[in-house]
């Protein structure tokens, strides 16, 4: 039966540690430093949508991720200037995507799902990388937690996704690589595949996931 799938932008469909590329060519820094500044300002960023959410301080995600990132760079005592700085936020802008993204994307489009990004980034920063990553083409629609001024896994993000998307909670499907999405998709009445590329464990609040695969490839293997 066709369903509306819903896919997590960063850490899904693109892999954030591409940044380490940018990181490397803008700064003096050795490899086990740029995986600790990648470690850092991914994990100050999700930290940060958290605590937006829950202080009700609603930040679009490129602020989020600023801000993260100008933590990540204090934390790790490395002193860059204003254009250094931007020049490697912009790698947000320019994140690979997963070698089996579009190949995914089009196998499922191909059997009748209905095939979308829902994101915490805001809308521009998603189209963009969107654009710049091949995958605009392969995509139904982009839907943004910005539309609901808050992020996930706060319910109403999914259930704005359901509504905007003229499904049925229960016929829309979270794919996402971020296990704490998976569990608050399913928390909001979604099935959900979680794409766990690292054999990690579940969360252990929220919701086990529908299905488990070890990589966007499993997805279609599963559902096309
Ligand atoms: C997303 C990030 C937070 O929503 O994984 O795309």
């Amino acid at each position: 039966m066709p369903e509306t799938l819903c896919f997590d932008m960063y850490g899904t469909l693109c892999d954030t540690s591409s940044v380490t590329d940018t990181l490397s060519a803008e700064l003096d820094a050795s490899a086990t430093l740029v995986g600790e500044l990648d470690a850092t300002w991914r994990a100050k960023q999700l930290q940060y949508s958290y605590q937006s959410a829950l202080m009700d301080d609603y930040q679009p995600f490129w602020e989020v991720t600023a801000d993260a990132l100008d933590y990540a760079l204090a934390q790790w005592g490395v002193d860059a200037d204003e254009q250094t700085r931007d020049r490697i936020l912009d790698s947000y802008n320019h994140l690979d995507a997963y070698p089996a993204a579009v190949d995914t994307l089009t196998r499922l489009s191909d059997a009748g799902h209905t095939v979308t990004v829902l994101s915490n980034g805001n809308p521009e920063m998603l189209e963009t990388l969107a654009d710049n990553a091949g995958l605009a083409s392969h995509l139904d629609d982009i839907i943004s937690a910005h539309e609901v001024g808050t992020f996930k896994p706060n319910p109403v993000v999914y259930e704005n996704a359901a509504d905007r998307t003229d499904t049925a909670i229960e016929d829309c499907r979270l794919v996402s690589g971020n296990a704490w999405d998976v569990a608050g998709a399913g928390n909001a009445g979604m099935a959900t595949a979680w794409v766990d590329r690292s054999n990690d464990p579940f969360e252990r609040i929220g919701v086990e996931p529908s299905l488990t695969v070890g990589g966007l490839a499993g997805v279609a293997d599963e559902l096309a």
